[in-house]
């Protein structure tokens, strides 16, 4: 097929485990575009200069925001009250909040308006509040939660002038690569996803999903999570 006939779709932190195998995936059926550090520096004048660019391209009925942090030279998950640093919590939330919120305000803008489309921030089932049983992980689990909050918001807005727009937050399930490595001897192998799988729920969560949804947080098997 032409890529003129295909729908388009964009895969924000295009290079991470998640992101590549959801990017591989869309291939046969849409137009992909990749936006991660290799491309953008994701200041506000960047994702404003892709959003437009891709604006004139023609809308898109697909947006998946992949972007977050566990761990990095920057932060580790704090196991106590002690480990709280102010500069580890921004970039807490300056990864995992501020640049899925600066994503969504610049390219819900790009999303189709004649037929259904739909936006999917990963977020964690540790951003759940209300599951929070074992305490810790402060910074990850409240930057978290204040995408979930982030996205809710934003999706009302969004939906006065999109009416056939879904913005959801989503859990993608415990999925074997960097980012949960350190932690994998903790997980029940049944419990633990390849990055195809969890790219494939995300995929087929999204396709089950109209406006009506739209400000949900959903577990990869289309559960609703509790805020
Ligand atoms: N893997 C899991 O078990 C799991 C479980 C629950 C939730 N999640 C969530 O699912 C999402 C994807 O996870 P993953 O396993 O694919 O993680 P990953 O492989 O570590 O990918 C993380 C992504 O975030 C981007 N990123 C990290 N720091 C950034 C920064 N400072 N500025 C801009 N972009 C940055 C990376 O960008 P580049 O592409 O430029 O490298 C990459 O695309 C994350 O939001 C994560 O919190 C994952």
């Amino acid at each position: 097929m032409e890529n003129s006939y295909k729908r388009k779709a964009l895969v924000i932190g295009s290079n991470g485990t998640i992101g590549s195998a959801i990017c591989s995936l869309l291939e046969s059926e849409y137009d992909v575009v990749k936006i991660s550090r290799k491309n953008s520096d994701f200041s506000e004048e960047s994702l404003q200069q892709h959003a437009l660019q891709l604006s004139e391209s023609g809308s898109f009925s697909r947006i998946i925001c992949c972007i977050g942090v566990l761990h990095d030279d920057v932060v580790s998950p704090e196991k106590s009250l002690k480990q709280i640093q102010v500069d580890k919590l921004q970039h807490y939330f300056y990864v995992n909040s501020i640049l899925p919120a600066l994503c969504i305000k610049y390219f819900h803008q790009i999303l189709d308006k004649s037929t259904p489309s739909s936006f999917a921030c990963l977020s964690a089932m540790v951003g759940s509040t209300k599951d929070n049983h074992l305490g810790g992980w402060y910074g990850y689990r409240a930057s978290k939660a204040a995408l979930n909050s982030l996205v809710k918001t934003s999706s009302i807005e969004i939906n006065r002038t999109n009416k056939k727009a879904c913005l959801i937050a989503i859990h993608p399930g415990t999925t074997v690569g960097d980012l949960s490595a350190p932690f994998a001897k903790n997980v029940k192998p049944e419990k633990y996803y390849t990055p195809v799988q969890s790219a494939q729920r995300i995929l087929q969560v999204m396709d089950s999903l109209s406006a009506r949804q739209s400000g949900n947080f959903y577990n990869w098997d289309g559960n609703l999570i509790d805020w």
